[in-house]
């Protein structure tokens, strides 16, 4: 079920100015998703910032408030397709059309090989893919009426290589990234652009899932505002860290003895969950 409720319109702050009117992210409740509703909201952007815990996103409101920003809310489980495309249909006509739809909500922790069951599996690709296309595609032909529109995708830098526990998490990361690629060069200049984002290790609730202690990792504020800088330029990827993009990219192009024997000598969390 989709609530919408209205929290506050006001003056932007003195931050560079944002190119969007309007913007709904997904997983605005926490880490990236609330950093990155932030910045876009200090940019003049009015958010609609959506998730399931309700009094998150109030908070997070509210804080955008306290800095003269402007933003709604929107209870939404991006786990039912049909309500997700129904409540972000709404939110468009409400606001006047949505002029940047980040799909960020997302889930992912370590899943062993060798204890991976469809059950442990489906959320992922229910919240990760399935729901993150729902997302993108709601507003889709009413974007390309308009000849304006920006699609965005948190997906990860798991898709350049092999990750221990990854198998799933990095099958939905691709299919999201694989999307974006392809509607990106079929839109071509009908005015609405596509890209997909891929993060490192980002100091979130979600990374606090993995037991080890990665390389490089940002903060949610350093990520968000990072993409908020190139999104208006339309990039068709936007990667960060480099040096972990970089060394993703050599392990994938190792001789397949020696990269999948650096990959099973890693623990990124627990062997069983
Ligand atoms: N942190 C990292 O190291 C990292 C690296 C690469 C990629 N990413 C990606 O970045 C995105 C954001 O993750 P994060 O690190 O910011 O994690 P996070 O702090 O755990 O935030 C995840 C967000 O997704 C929302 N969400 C989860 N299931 C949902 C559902 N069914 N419906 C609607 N919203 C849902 C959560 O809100 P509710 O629980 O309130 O619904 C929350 O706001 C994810 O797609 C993740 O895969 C993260």
């Amino acid at each position: 079920m989709a609530n919408l409720s209205h929290i506050q319109v006001g003056k932007p702050s003195l931050a560079r100015p944002t190119p969007w009117r309007t913007a709904l992210v997904t997983g605005a409740s926490s880490g990236i998703g609330a950093a990155l509703a932030h910045r876009l909201a200090e940019g003049g952007t009015e958010v609609v910032l959506a998730a399931r815990r309700i009094e998150l996103l109030e908070a997070t409101a509210r804080s955008i408030r306290a800095r003269r920003g402007s933003a709604r809310v929107l209870e939404l489980d991006v786990t039912r397709p049909d309500d997700t495309v129904a409540a972000i249909r709404r939110v468009d006509a409400d606001v006047g059309g949505l002029d940047l739809v980040v799909a960020n909500a997302g889930i992912g922790w370590p899943q062993p090989a060798r204890s991976l069951s469809w059950e442990k599996m489906s959320p992922l690709f229910a919240t990760n893919f399935t729901g993150a296309l729902a997302t993108l595609t709601a507003v889709l032909p009413e974007m390309v009426r308009r000849g304006r529109g920006h699609l965005v995708g948190i997906s990860s830098v798991a898709v350049y290589g092999p990750t221990p526990g990854g198998s799933g998490y990095r099958a939905t990361k691709a299919g999201l990234t694989t999307f974006l690629d392809n509607l990106r060069i079929e839109l071509g200049d009908s005015g609405v652009h596509a890209t997909a984002v891929h993060p490192g290790f980002v100091r979130t609730p979600f990374a606090d899932a993995f037991s080890m202690q990665p390389p490089m990792v940002w903060s949610a504020d350093d990520a968000a505002h990072f993409i908020v800088r190139r999104l208006p330029k339309a990039p068709a990827r936007i990667d960060f860290p480099f040096s972990v993009v970089q060394a993703m990219r050599v392990l994938s192009a190792l001789p397949a003895f020696l990269r999948d024997r650096l990959v099973r000598r890693v623990r990124l969390g627990p062997d069983d969950e």
